[in-house]
């Protein structure tokens, strides 16, 4: 979708709204896949109220984008916009136990600093790519541990309100893989609430994960982490390593060698065959195991 009217185009500038027209998402997520759209880049979180109001008046559809690592997006030319926020500088600032973090601030850069300050409890997360704000609506977690149980505060944009918001920790559900926002809020900054630690012990605990990672997922390929939540009290990535689907493809999509969950672009690989290869390998797991496998990925192909 481009937006050409010149009105709108000073409205936006006046917001502080950049516009970078005809943005490849294939360049923006993990995956590598994804067709092209003009990205709105917010610099001011307290924009945001009047952009959107000004993008229903002009009748323009959007979605949010994080760091693009947990999303399979659409090929060809997209019927939404995308809306990013702009990295803050810093990212964090520190208050005692509590880091005051921008939403958009890189996740694994944020835990090493928290890290150097003594502040640990985040170790498992730091191999995951994306922003802190993906992270926290996702609820994050690897070796344990998840990111909403650090959380204190959240300051998002609620779309249903139209305002931006606080809320208390007490007041989100975070589940597995699954939190109690709405799917068109979004993430501006959160306040965590870290243990202290010494820096040597953390390190010690970020190199064992780092490890534990480095040996169980590719993570030199292109993909989007892991393609299918869990189901309770069983692993999507061993029932497709026991039925024997690694290696399989679709197009230049790809059942990791590594890792089964894991599914990789090993070159120009389309929404499509991405698509085509996750309903494949649903349907062979429900086939063998009675079980539907529910997406991890954040799919926009509407
Ligand atoms: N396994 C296989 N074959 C495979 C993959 C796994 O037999 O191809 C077996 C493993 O040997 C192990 C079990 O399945 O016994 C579980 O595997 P793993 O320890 O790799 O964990 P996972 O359940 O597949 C989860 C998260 C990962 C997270 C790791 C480490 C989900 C869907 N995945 O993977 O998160 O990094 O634990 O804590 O919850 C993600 O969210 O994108 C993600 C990668």
């Amino acid at each position: 979708m481009r937006i050409s009217d010149p009105k709108l185009l000073t409205s936006l500038a006046e917001l502080g709204v950049e516009l970078r027209p005809v943005a490849k998402l294939s360049e923006l997520t993990s995956l590598g896949i994804g067709g092209t759209t003009d990205l709105l880049r917010i610099t001011k979180h307290e924009s945001i109220p009047d952009l959107l109001q000004l993008l229903d008046a002009n009748h323009i559809p959007h979605k949010f984008l994080g760091g693009g690592s947990n999303l399979l997006v659409n090929d060809g030319e997209l019927p939404w916009v995308i809306l990013q926020l702009a990295p803050p500088e810093p990212g964090v600032v520190l208050e005692g136990n509590l880091a005051h973090v921008d939403a958009a601030a890189d996740l694994g850069r944020t835990v090493t600093f928290c890290a150097k300050h003594d502040l640990g409890g985040m170790e498992g997360l730091i191999g995951v790519p994306g922003t802190v704000g993906g992270a926290l609506r996702m609820n994050a977690g690897a070796y344990g541990m998840q990111i909403g149980s650090y959380v204190r505060e959240v300051k998002l944009y609620r779309a249903a309100i139209r305002q931006i918001e606080t809320l208390r920790g007490h007041q989100i559900s975070f589940e597995y893989r699954h939190t109690s926002f709405a799917a068109d809020d979004m993430m501006l900054a959160v306040i965590l609430e870290l243990p202290s630690k010494p820096y040597n012990e953390i390190l010690k605990g970020i190199r064992i994960c780092n490890e534990k990672r480095r040996s169980s997922q590719p993570l030199g390929q292109k993909s989007a982490g892991c393609i299918f939540k869990n189901p309770p009290g069983a692993s999507a990535g061993r029932m497709i390593d026991e039925l024997g689907l690694k290696g399989l493809t679709v197009g230049d999509a790809r059942v990791s060698d590594r890792h089964a969950n894991f599914f990789v672009n090993t070159g120009r690989a389309s929404a499509k065959d991405m698509l085509a290869l996750i309903a494949d390998v649903r349907e062979r797991v429900q086939k063998a195991y009675g079980m539907a496998l529910e997406n991890e990925v954040v799919v926009w192909n509407g």
